[in-house]
C-alpha cells in the first residue's frame, strides 16, 4: 500500500467537494499543532506534501492525499485552536460530522495526542463523534522524540484511561515522532493490513 507515490489531491470545505469514494480511506485528527501534516509527510515520505509549520491552525480543508492508487489519506483541520472565530468553528464541526458519519470507505481515524500533554477535553470531545459516527479510532502519540521514558508512561496512562471511556476506541496506542522515524513503519503496517 505504501509502495507507490503520494500526491495532493484537493482541500474540501464542503460535503459535495468530496472525491469519489473508491478506495480504502483513513483519517488524521488532532488538536491544531498536534503533528497531523508532518504525520503525513513522514508516513508517506514526501517532505512538504502536507503543510507543517508553526502556525496553528493553518490546515484549513480536509486535505485529501492519495498513496498509491488504493488508498486516501486524510489531513482534518485541527481544531481547540482558541483563536478560531465561532462561525469558522461551527461550519467545521459541522462539515466534519458529515464527513465521518457519511464517508464509507473511512474505515478508521487516527486521533493524534501531543505525547506531552496527553488527551484533552476537546480529544474526548472528539472522540465521542467518533463513537457516535461509529468510526472505529485509533491513538497515535506524537512528538516522542520530546519527551523522557518517565513522563511518556504517565501520558500514557492517562490515554489508557481515557479511551476506556469510548466505544469506538481500538485499545493499542502507537507512539510516533516524525521528525526521527519512530513508529512510523508500525502506523504504515497498521494502516495496509485494514480491509
Ligand atoms: P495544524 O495543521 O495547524 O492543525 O497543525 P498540524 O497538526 O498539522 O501540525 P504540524 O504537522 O504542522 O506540526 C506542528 C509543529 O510541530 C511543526 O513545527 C512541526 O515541525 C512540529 N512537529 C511535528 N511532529 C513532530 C515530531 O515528531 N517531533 C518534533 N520535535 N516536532 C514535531
Ligand atoms: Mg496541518
Amino acid at each position: 500500500l505504501f509502495a507507490g507515490q503520494s500526491e495532493f489531491v484537493k482541500g474540501v470545505v464542503a460535503m459535495n467537494g468530496l472525491p469519489t469514494p473508491d478506495r480504502l480511506e483513513v483519517c488524521f485528527a488532532g488538536r491544531s499543532n498536534v503533528g497531523k501534516s508532518s504525520l503525513i509527510n513522514a508516513l508517506t515520505g514526501t517532505k512538504g506534501l502536507a503543510r507543517a509549520s508553526n502556525t496553528p491552525g493553518r490546515t484549513q480543508e480536509i486535505n485529501f492525499f492519495t498513496q498509491g492508487p488504493e488508498l486516501y489519506l486524510v489531513d482534518l483541520p485541527g481544531y481547540g485552536y482558541a483563536n478560531a472565530p465561532v462561525k469558522v468553528v461551527e461550519k467545521w464541526q459541522r462539515l466534519l460530522k458529515q464527513y465521518l458519519s457519511g464517508r464509507q470507505t473511512l474505515r478508521r481515524a487516527f486521533v493524534l495526542i501531543d505525547s506531552r500533554h496527553g488527551v484533552k477535553p476537546v480529544d474526548a470531545e472528539i472522540m465521542k463523534l467518533l463513537d457516535s459516527s461509529a468510526v472505529t479510532f485509533q491513538c497515535v502519540m506524537t512528538k516522542a522524540d520530546k519527551v523522557k521514558a518517565n513522563d511518556r508512561q504517565k501520558v500514557l496512562d492517562q490515554v489508557r484511561g481515557a479511551l476506556s471511556k469510548h466505544p469506538a476506541a481500538y485499545p493499542e496506542i502507537v507512539l510516533t515522532s516524525s521528525e526521527k522515524g519512530d513508529g512510523i513503519s508500525t502506523l504504515r503496517s497498521i494502516i495496509a493490513h485494514l480491509e
